[in-house]
């Protein structure tokens, strides 16, 4: 076994991080970060490096777990998650339902999570209260989650927040931070869950996985497309990132409902 295998490894069994399910030159890139910050040479000095320097674990599983989000992170998507929100409530509302169900599936801090909570209100208006509504946002992440949890957020993460929406979603806190208001915060619950070595949460009408499988190996990608797909109630919805593609047996089940926006139906 070569070092950079052995480091894997050894992440892998310290950490119960499954390195072996990203793409090796992700990885590296990845470790090179780490290793040009603490002038580790080599993998074998780098294994050193996370065996005696106290925080630099988690350091590293940060820099693995890239967490960049935004709030309406590309916003054409949100106009046709709006479209597709809308079409679910008059579903529901037609068959006298009343519940809802969304998964932020590696939510980050959050932006996304609450970018759906905007756009329900803004759908459901005083009716949200007729609506259980659940967002349920996960990631293996604690430091996200915690963000996520206390839902305060610097300006430059809210530049794609509409200033109508920031005014009346959003409370200005000490620092110039922002806190997203308690009833859209009460909708939302963060719970860690890793998604490649936990079990997919069920009976949900909505799940999005955006800009997470990425980083994973093609075959990761389809087990999980094929979990979210079984995470689905019949005509639930799911919706990936931009750049991703569908693969695996998902691909040949899901229909299309915007090719452009990456927004699939089962
Ligand atoms: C780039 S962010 C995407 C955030 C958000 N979905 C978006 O599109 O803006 C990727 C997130 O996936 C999370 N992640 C990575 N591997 C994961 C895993 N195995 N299980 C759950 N979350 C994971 C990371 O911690 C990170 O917060």
């Amino acid at each position: 076994m070569d070092d950079f295998e052995k480091l894997k490894d050894k992440i892998s069994r310290d950490k119960h991080f499954s390195c072996s399910q990203y793409k090796d030159p992700y990885l590296k890139r990845r470790f090179a970060i780490r290793m040009r910050a603490t002038g580790a040479k080599t993998y074998r000095s780098y294994i050193k490096v996370l065996d005696t320097v106290p925080d630099e674990y988690q350091i590293l599983l940060d820099v693995l777990t890239v967490n960049v989000t935004e709030f309406f992170r590309d916003v054409s998507v949100f106009t046709e998650v709006e479209r597709v929100l809308r079409s679910i409530i008059k579903e529901k509302q037609a068959k006298k339902q009343n519940t809802l169900h969304i998964w932020s599936a590696g939510c980050s801090n959050g932006s996304e999570a609450y970018t759906i909570t905007m756009l329900l209100d803004q759908i459901l208006g005083p009716k949200t209260k007729d609506f259980k509504i659940t967002i349920l946002a996960t990631d293996i992440d604690n430091a996200s989650l915690k963000r996520g949890s206390d839902g305060i957020y610097d300006p430059n993460l809210l530049k794609g927040v509409k200033r109508s929406y920031l005014t009346k979603y959003f409370e200005k806190i000490n620092g110039g931070q922002y806190q997203v208001i308690a009833p859209n915060r009460k909708i939302v619950t963060f719970k860690k869950h890793d998604l490649i070595n936990d079990r997919p949460h069920a009976m949900m009408d909505v799940v999005f996985c955006r800009n997470v499988v990425i980083y994973f190996s093609r075959e990761l990608q389809e087990t999980l497309f094929a979990n979210f797909y079984k995470s689905l109630v019949d005509g639930g919805y799911f919706v990936m990132g931009k750049t991703e593609t569908l693969v695996g047996e998902a691909k040949d089940k899901f229909i299309p409902v915007s090719n452009k926006e990456r927004i699939y139906r089962k």
